[in-house]
C-alpha cells in the first residue's frame, strides 16, 4: 500500500490540474459569450446542450462514480451559464405584462438558458400569507393584495442576477415600478386578448378574471392598464404566435 502521504500529494496536485483547467474553461465559456454577442449568433442552442449531455454520458460510461461525475459537471455547466450571463448583463430581469401574457413560462426558460435565480412575486405573497391568491381577495379584498403586492416587491430590492416575474396588476402602483427599477430591466410582454383568453380560460386561480373570461373584458382592463405598462417597460416583447424560445432569444438580445 501507498504511504498516506504520498496519495495526499498526489490528491492536491489533481486539485490544482482542475483548478487551472476550470479557469481555462470559464475563460472559454466567456469567449465563446463574447463571439455570440458580436456575430449576432443565438445565444441559447437547446439542442447543443442535449447533444453535449449525450457526448458526457457516454464519456463517463458505467465508471464506479458516474452518479458524482454527473452531478460534478451539472455544476460546473451551471457556472458556465453564470459567467456568460454576467458577461450578457448584470442587472435583474423583471417580467411584466397583463395575465395570460406568458410571465411564468418565460420566466423558467430563461432560469434554464441564463442559469439566473427565479422569484415570482405572486408566489412570495402566497407563500407568506399561507393561502391562494383566489382566497386573500375574497378573505381581505384587492387592496390588501396590492399591499402584499408591494411589500414583496420591496423586499426584492437587494437581489441580483434575478428573474422576477410580477402579477399582472404590480406595475398599477408608481412605487412598485420605482423598486424594480433599482436593480432590474422590466420586460413587458403582450398578447392579444383572444390569445390570453385561450391561455386563461380553464384556470380559475385569478380572481379579476372570475366571472368576467370573456375577450371583452380583457380588451376593456388592458385598455386601462396600457399606459402603466408601456410606462414602466424598458424593453416590450409580442408573444403572439411565437415559441418560447424565440421569446426569450429576443428578450436577450434586446437587453444586451
Ligand atoms: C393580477 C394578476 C395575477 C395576480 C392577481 C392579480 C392582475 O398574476 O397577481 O390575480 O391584477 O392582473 P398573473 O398576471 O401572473 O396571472
Amino acid at each position: 500500500m501507498r504511504e498516506l502521504n504520498e496519495i495526499k500529494k498526489d490528491l492536491n496536485c489533481c486539485d490544482q490540474e482542475i483548478l487551472d483547467l476550470l479557469k481555462q474553461r470559464l475563460g472559454y465559456a466567456a469567449e465563446i459569450m463574447e463571439y455570440k454577442k458580436e456575430q449576432g449568433l443565438p445565444i441559447f442552442l437547446p439542442e447543443e446542450e442535449k447533444i453535449r449531455h449525450e457526448d458526457l454520458l457516454a464519456a463517463i460510461g458505467d465508471h464506479a462514480y458516474c452518479d458524482e461525475l454527473l452531478s460534478i459537471f451539472k455544476q460546473i455547466h451551471e457556472e458556465s451559464k453564470c459567467v456568460q450571463t454576467k458577461s450578457l448583463f448584470g442587472h435583474n430581469i423583471a417580467l411584466i405584462g397583463f395575465m395570460g401574457t406568458g410571465k411564468s413560462t418565460v420566466s423558467k426558460y430563461l432560469r434554464n438558458m441564463l442559469a439566473m435565480k427565479e422569484v415570482d412575486v405572486d408566489a412570495m405573497i402566497v407563500e407568506d400569507q399561507k393561502m391562494p391568491i383566489r382566497d386573500i381577495f375574497e378573505k381581505y379584498g384587492e387592496e390588501y393584495f396590492r399591499d402584499c403586492e408591494s411589500n414583496a416587491i420591496l423586499n426584492l430590492r437587494n437581489c441580483r442576477q434575478t428573474i422576477i416575474s410580477c402579477g399582472g396588476g404590480a406595475v398599477m402602483r408608481e412605487e412598485n415600478v420605482k423598486n424594480l427599477k433599482k436593480g432590474s430591466r422590466i420586460i413587458l410582454l403582450t398578447a392579444r386578448p383572444e390569445t390570453i383568453l385561450a391561455r386563461v380560460k380553464d384556470d380559475g386561480g385569478r380572481p379579476i378574471l372570475n366571472g368576467n373570461m370573456n375577450v371583452e373584458f380583457i380588451k376593456e382592463l388592458m385598455a386601462k392598464r396600457k399606459d402603466f405598462y408601456e410606462k414602466a417597460a424598458d424593453i416590450i416583447v409580442e408573444t403572439d404566435h411565437k415559441s418560447v424560445q424565440q421569446i426569450c432569444e429576443e428578450l436577450v438580445v434586446s437587453l444586451m
